[in-house]
């Protein structure tokens, strides 16, 4: 593809020139089945495979950190874009999953990339929404000019575990994406998005606590709640049939795929749709995005951008995607992304397969290990 010369670093990018301009993925080496959780918590497979629509959850070994999961999809981001790390201007890591309190995890990737001098790195958190506001903050930074021409590493990374026996256990995953934000050669996304917060304690963590606390059925009214808000931002009186019609795939974050069902059902009631035309919807324009998050489990703020980048791969240049963001707390954003020239190659879909084909699946006695709890006892 023809790229303009990185010339003028005091001009301000147009639009047009601001985006993703390539993109990594990565998984955590070992993932376990919800139906040998289900077996290991006395509850009945089916609640968590049809209940709940889960199918695998990634997981971390004990040696294996965020840190590692965070710089692996950013290294595999920046070995897709044809620039050096010197035209790097700004790393910002969205989270939940900090290692400290005050320094930040972008200062814990950039030291394994190598990546230090005029260059402005800091971590975002707002529970799962915290890599939307990441990326965000990435393409207006360029669009403002405060960039000078220069791009924006961009890292969506977590770690997500509940406390064992909690209710969220078989929603548990992990992973990351990282975006380098400079020319839209992937795709560009539009300046005008469709915020929508409240705030609330449906689910979060105190400052010392391992785990989140969760008010389960508070987050699941307060997601679909936000949902509706931002889509009807979006059509702005507009009939809504006719506006989603301009969108080839939307994708949602994905605590867990079930939520996403029944968020497309609330979104059918509060639009009049009819049930055949939502499980329409459902069927073409969401469910195919949530491939892979069925194999990663949910991975926080990077649950989203695992379904976007699903639903990029083998996209023509124009094409458009919704994608709506959820963090807990709550904030909400609804965005518009349009593929690029690249999108239709996909290079990325490699990182999913790769780390699919390397990991290992554990069982119940391996997981009970992983989590620091007694072993099972001997059978008969
Ligand atoms: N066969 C088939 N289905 C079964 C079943 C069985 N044997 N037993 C139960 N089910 C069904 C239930 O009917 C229910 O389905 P519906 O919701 O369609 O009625 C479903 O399985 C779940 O059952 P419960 O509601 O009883 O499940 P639960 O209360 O034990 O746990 C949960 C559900 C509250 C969502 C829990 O998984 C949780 O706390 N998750 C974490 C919070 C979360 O993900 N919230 C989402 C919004 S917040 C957010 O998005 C931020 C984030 O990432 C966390």
């Amino acid at each position: 593809m023809e790229r303009s010369t990185r010339s003028a670093r005091t001009e301000t990018p147009a639009i047009e020139e601001t985006g993703i301009a390539s993109m990594g993925l990565h998984l955590p080496p070992l993932a376990m089945r919800v139906e040998d959780l289900a077996t290991l918590r006395g509850e009945d497979p089916q609640k968590y495979l049809v209940g709940l629509e889960c199918n695998e959850f990634s997981l971390c070994p004990p040696e294996f950190s965020i840190v590692d999961l965070a710089a692996e999809a950013a290294r595999r981001a920046l070995s897709r874009w044809d620039g050096e790390l010197s035209d790097i201007g700004m790393i910002v890591v969205g989270t939940e999953s900090a290692v400290d309190m005050s320094r930040p995890l972008s200062a814990f990737v950039a030291e394994r990339l190598g990546l230090r001098g005029h260059v402005r790195s800091y971590e975002v958190k707002h529970a799962c929404y915290g890599g939307t506001l990441a990326l965000r903050q990435a393409l207006e930074w360029r669009m403002s000019g405060a960039a000078r021409g220069k791009a924006a590493l961009v890292v969506a990374a977590d770690v997500a575990l509940y406390a064992p026996g909690d209710p969220g256990e078989p929603t548990q995953g992990a992973g990351a994406v990282a975006f380098v934000v400079d020319r839209p050669e992937v795709a560009s996304i539009e300046t005008i998005s469709y915020p929508y917060s409240d705030p609330a304690f449906d689910f979060y963590r105190p400052v010392g606590d391992a785990y989140p606390t969760v008010d389960g059925k508070l987050s699941l009214e307060c997601y679909r709640r936000a949902a509706v808000e931002c889509f009807r931002a979006l059509c702005a009186g507009e009939d809504p049939e006719k506006i989603l019609q301009h969108f080839e795939a939307l994708c949602f974050h994905v605590p867990f795929p079930k939520m996403v069902r029944k968020t497309v059902l609330r979104l059918g009631e509060a639009f009049g749709w009819g049930a055949e035309r939502v499980n329409e919807l459902f069927k073409d324009k969401v469910e195919p995005t949530m491939l892979w998050n069925k194999l990663s489990g949910n991975a926080y703020t990077a649950s989203l951008w695992i379904s976007v980048a699903r639903a990029l791969q083998g996209r023509r240049p124009g094409e458009r995607i919704a994608a709506f963001s959820y963090g807990s707390g709550f904030g909400s954003e609804l965005l518009s992304l349009v593929a690029g020239p690249l999108a239709s190659e996909g290079a990325w879909a490699e990182d999913i397969e790769k780390d699919l084909a390397a990991r290992g699946r554990i069982d119940a006695e391996a997981y009970q290990r992983l989590r620091g709890l007694p072993g099972l006892a001997p059978a008969g």
